[in-house]
């Protein structure tokens, strides 16, 4: 029997922080050799908010070396570029001729961000989440893993997937296959340093609200010395008076590879000026060999660009042949 296939992304927006590592691209890692797996560097979506021309094509790569380095293997998974393979845009615009605009005004990450921007809120902005609806129904994704803040966009994809399959498919055949998403309860929402509340994000503008997956032994010392706390000595999990100590300790419990009870069992006496150094030293062991991968990948410019490269044909391949299955069920005269 054939794999599953997964398919999932990151926007190429500034570095990856701890958030996108285990909300995402760890899970990613671990679950690999179970599937045939597509992962793609959604840099379509990185214009949807203003963008730098002068950066975008810089921080694809480091996106793309990032997943390298994290440990996607290419035996089991597939890296691409989504504005590579053409696909994802022409499926968007049928998508969105399908899509109920109501449905997008609904999306909390829309109106989250459109609040963030004031008026100069793009239309792509609102059509994000059918761009991701096509990067996902493309591939026939059974399973597309993301941390806890993508699951609206996954039941809109869902619900996109019935909508085609209702109005263009057969009885027995269904145009478009519809994804279940893959959300691990460990580490599926890591909130910033600065607000135990809010959710660590790249478009914080406080670089201390997060660790990046780059950041230097230095900054990371410095980020979780002035990481937000509270003056109650006895580290406990799962207190909503103490959100940031929910979220440092489960930080140190995926880190460090520990269950919850052992940290639990740890920390219950501990104040912060004995637990930030643990944080500290495991954060830094655990970045350490990701750095070191993402160095030489970075240094070879040429192995990248093949593995894009290969990635491209490959994910062109399953792409356009679903991309051609939702023109012919909506009645488009095959080209010529
Ligand atoms: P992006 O780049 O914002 O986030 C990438 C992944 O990181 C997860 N994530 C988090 N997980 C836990 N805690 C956090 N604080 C945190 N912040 C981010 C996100 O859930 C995501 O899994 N729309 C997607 C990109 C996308 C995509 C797709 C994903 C485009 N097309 C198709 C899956 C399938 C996004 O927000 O990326």
């Amino acid at each position: 029997m054939s794999k599953q296939r997964v398919l999932s992304g990151v926007q190429p927006t500034g570095n990856l922080h701890l958030g996108n590592y285990l909300g995402a691209i760890r899970n990613w890692v671990e679950i690999q050799d179970q599937y045939d797996n597509f992962f793609c560097v959604v840099d379509l979506h990185a214009i949807t908010v203003p963008h730098d021309p002068k950066t975008l094509a810089d921080d694809t790569y480091k996106i793309a070396a990032l997943y390298l380095a994290c440990g996607i293997d290419l035996q089991y998974s597939t890296i691409f570029v989504q504005s590579h393979v053409t696909a994802h845009s022409e499926l968007t615009w049928l998508l969105n001729c399908i899509t109920p605009l109501n449905w997008l005004e609904r999306m909390i990450q829309f109106k989250e961000k459109a609040i963030k921007q004031g008026e100069n809120v793009s239309v792509g902005l609102l059509d994000y989440p059918v761009l991701m609806a096509a990067d996902i129904l493309l591939y026939d994704a059974d399973k597309v893993p993301v941390g806890e803040d993508q699951k609206q966009h996954l039941e809109l994809t869902r619900d996109i997937a019935a909508r085609v399959n209702d109005k263009f498919g057969k009885k027995k055949e269904p145009v478009l296959k519809i994804p279940d998403p893959l959300i691990r309860t460990e580490g599926a929402r890591v909130m910033s340093l600065t607000d135990g509340t809010k959710k660590m994000s790249k478009s914080d503008p406080s670089e201390m609200s997060r660790i990046s997956l780059l950041d230097s032994p230095d900054e990371i010392k410095k980020k979780i010395k002035r990481c937000k706390t509270d003056p109650i000595k006895g580290l406990v999990f799962d207190d909503p008076q103490r959100p940031e100590c929910h979220n440092l300790l489960s930080l140190y419990q995926i880190l460090a590879g520990k269950t919850k009870q052992e940290v639990a069992t740890e920390c219950q006496d501990m104040g912060w000026g004995q637990f930030k150094p643990l944080l500290t030293e495991v954060t830094i062991e655990a970045l350490k060999p990701i750095q070191d991968k993402y160095k030489e990948i970075m240094d070879n410019k040429d192995y990248l660009n093949s593995v894009l490269q290969e990635g491209k044909a490959k994910a062109e391949e399953v792409a356009n042949t679903t991309l051609s299955r939702v023109k012919d069920a909506l009645g488009y005269l095959p080209s010529l």
